[in-house]
């Protein structure tokens, strides 16, 4: 059974986990995405600890956090085309993978023995004045075990790490983050950046500012849609998951997104009035709510594949994702 303290972020409490962090242990804290399982990325045991809390395995690598572009320096080579994204987009939800630099002093276990690194510069004051007291890069991963739902309250984190591994020793509380979904992270590593994991940024606003590798998200999502069976099963809840209903089956919870004609004993409505910034917002926290244990399976009513939708329908179809 480990320990773990939830405490206010006041100064006092953001400079103790500072400390914790020195220590070689690990804290979780509020970004602007998710909550973040965080480890001084320069600390090679504490990154391996990470791996371990979570279940990871070893060949998924981590985001560093900086607290800015000089911070992001010493780790990461930027190309131009990426230097553009980070001006724009930092502080945000955006991850970059650069090449890392010959005298990066990040653990090369943050880059799972590769030769790239993820950075991003959180926003959210909380994460920020904790990398700032560090004075270095924080490793960190979303603050559930691997392949679960992501936590969006401090309350969240505490309930993925009761009872298993050695997780966080503290949790600072920042609330409930109010994107609700990850980072968007983009390859920056070749000549056109590619988009890798949809997020909280959403395709439409990268492709203003840079040059985006167009073809890969569309295709990569036509793949998704015939064939859900192949993906990588992650963002799981315990209870089945089945997209895009257009009826509901007894004993069925449900996740209504905007008006809705079904009625369901158990049910939460992401947006009712079908904001997606609303709906992605509420996501993780609804299907953690909706997993109870007498649900079987969770029913939900097709999202829009636009703006973050894209990034809300990606998590919908891994936690619908065959588990193996
Ligand atoms: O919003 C977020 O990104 C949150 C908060 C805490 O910042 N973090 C997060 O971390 O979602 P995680 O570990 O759950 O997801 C990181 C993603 C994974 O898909 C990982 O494979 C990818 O980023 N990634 C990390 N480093 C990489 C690298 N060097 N090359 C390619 N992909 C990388
Ligand atoms: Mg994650």
């Amino acid at each position: 059974m480990s320990l773990c303290e939830i405490t206010l972020p006041d100064p006092s409490n953001i400079l103790y986990a500072a400390q914790l962090l020195v220590q070689g242990k690990l804290v979780a804290f509020p970004t602007e995405t998710v909550y973040g399982l965080g480890a001084d990325a320069e600390n090679t045991q504490a990154v391996a600890s990470i791996y371990q809390a979570k279940g990871r395995p070893q060949h998924n690598p981590l985001i560093v956090h900086v607290a800015d572009l000089a911070m992001a320096e010493r780790y990461g080579v930027f190309s131009d085309a990426a230097m553009q994204l980070a001006q724009v987009f930092w502080p945000g939800p955006l991850t970059l993978v650069l090449r890392r630099r010959p005298d990066c002093a990040a653990s090369p276990l943050v880059s799972a023995g590769g030769e790239t690194i993820a950075l991003r510069v959180p926003g959210h004051a909380v994460a920020m004045a904790l990398i700032q007291a560090l004075g270095k890069g924080i490793a960190a991963p979303s603050a559930n075990r691997s392949g679960r739902v992501s936590p969006t309250l401090a309350q969240h984190v505490v309930t993925e790490f009761a009872g298993g591994e050695p997780g966080p020793v503290l949790v600072l509380n920042g609330g409930a983050t109010e994107i609700g979904i990850e980072s968007t992270v983009i390859d920056g590593t070749g000549k056109n950046l590619r988009i890798l994991r949809a997020g909280g940024v959403a395709l439409q606003a990268l492709q203003q500012v840079g040059t985006m590798d167009e073809t890969v998200l569309p295709e990569q999502h036509k793949s998704m849609l015939l064939s859900p069976g192949l993906l990588e099963s992650h963002y799981a809840p315990r209870a089945l998951v089945r997209l895009g209903i257009t009826s509901l089956r007894p004993g069925e919870a449900l996740l209504a997104f905007g008006p809705t004609p079904f009625h369901a004993p158990v049910m939460r409505n992401l947006s009712p009035a079908g904001n997606l910034e609303e709906a992605a917002h509420h996501l993780y926290a609804y299907l953690r709510e909706l997993d109870q244990p007498g649900t079987a399976t969770i029913a939900v009513m097709p999202v829009p594949e636009e703006g973050i939708g894209v990034a809300i329908n990606d998590r919908l179809r891994r936690a619908a994702a065959i588990r193996t």
